[in-house]
């Protein structure tokens, strides 16, 4: 009877749930909850069915791929007649817009028209590839493995311990000079650690308003400067330097005053800062970004970039985002006729770490 019932049931979940020759008790084969749609039924496409809208899509396709050669050609033309000249921001804006507006052409209207190949105008069959494993078979795995023997035999590469170690070092040693090439990317006639640890600040030197571009402002009295206010600020004799505006991109210091109760200053940072007034690096220590986003009431610096804050009231620390250390400071004073000069450089090199930081 017992046996009876269960064959019976054995039958139903069989009839249910999988093929007949199912074992018993490993014969659960869940039903897929999901059945396979299938394909809606095959619509053929407008381009198909009108010959002239067909004609119509052909010339719109290669309309777009002589658009990108016009775009390509404007694109060199660009670069011909508007070249970059040295210290000049609107010949660099000129050239990159005009260069940019080429190549966006050139390589929008490849696409553009790709696509459009494609869905108006190529074969509108469908159809199926099935899956096929994807290793190959025992039999070609067995040859490839006796293919490596063979030649690890043969060349001696495992018994040759001396030659074969040789040829290692000399594949490691190999990229070696590649990595010295680099070199070159640094102006020859300068040390390029020196490049990224120093900045045009130096004792005695006046905050200056950044007034945009290379042009430098008026010097900054500690008077201008109100609670809650902030100075983009430049090197004051930022206009001597040879590369205006890379020395720019370093010194660049944002300016601010606060109460001065608010401000935690260690010991040994006391006197870098005036009456209130503190001076930060700009430049974002994640990867360089402006640090330019002021919130007043908070005292936090924000990067636009990717969103570290920092805490002004607090030696610049980070307080959010993937930077990893505090924007650094420039310690100030006044001078005898009340205007902000620094005392020295930043208190470390500024902007994102690089391989010489900590020396
Ligand atoms: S550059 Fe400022 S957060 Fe990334």
């Amino acid at each position: 009877m017992a046996e009876e019932a269960n064959q019976s049931g054995t039958a139903l979940a069989t009839q249910a749930h999988g093929p007949e020759d199912a074992a018993v008790g490993t014969a659960v084969i869940p039903s897929d909850a999901v059945q396979n749609p299938g394909l809606p039924p095959h619509r053929k496409r407008v381009t198909d069915l009108d010959e002239k809208k067909n004609k119509r899509a052909e010339r719109t396709v290669f309309t777009l791929f002589y658009l990108s050669v016009a775009g390509s050609l404007g694109a060199v033309l660009a670069y011909m007649f508007f070249p970059i000249e040295t210290g000049d921001l609107m010949a660099i804006r000129l050239h990159t817009m005009f260069v940019g507006i080429g190549m966006t052409l050139a390589l929008l209207a490849i696409g553009i028209g790709a696509v459009h190949w494609g869905k108006a105008l190529m074969s509108d069959q469908e159809g199926f590839d099935e899956r096929h494993p994807v290793a190959s078979d025992p039999e070609t795995r067995e040859a490839a493995a006796e293919i490596f023997e063979l030649a690890n035999e043969e060349s001696g590469f495992s018994r040759r311990t001396l030659v074969r170690n040789s040829l290692l070092g000399a594949l490691i040693a190999f990229p070696l000079p590649g990595i010295t090439l680099l070199r070159s990317l640094a102006p020859q006639d300068l040390d390029p650690v020196t490049l990224a640890k120093h900045t045009m600040w130096d004792e005695g030197i006046r905050l200056a308003r950044d007034t945009g571009g290379s042009s430098v402002g008026g010097a900054i009295k500690a008077a201008d400067v109100t609670i809650g206010s902030v100075f983009h600020v430049v090197p004051e004799n930022l206009g001597q330097a040879t590369d205006v505006l890379n020395e720019k991109a370093k010194a660049i210091v944002l300016l601010m005053r606060l109460d001065p109760s608010e401000l935690i200053e260690p010991d040994e940072r006391k006197d870098w800062s005036y009456d209130g007034i503190v001076a930060y690096s700009k430049v974002c220590t994640h990867v360089g970004c402006p640090v330019a986003l002021y919130e007043q009431h908070t005292h936090h610096l924000l990067c636009p970039c990717h969103q570290s804050q920092f805490d002004v009231t607090d030696q610049a620390k980070v307080i959010f985002g993937p930077a990893k250390r505090p924007l650094p400071q420039l310690p100030i004073t006044v001078d005898d006729e009340g205007y902000l000069i620094a005392k020295s450089d930043f208190n470390e090199p500024v902007g994102p770490s690089f391989w010489e930081r900590l020396k």
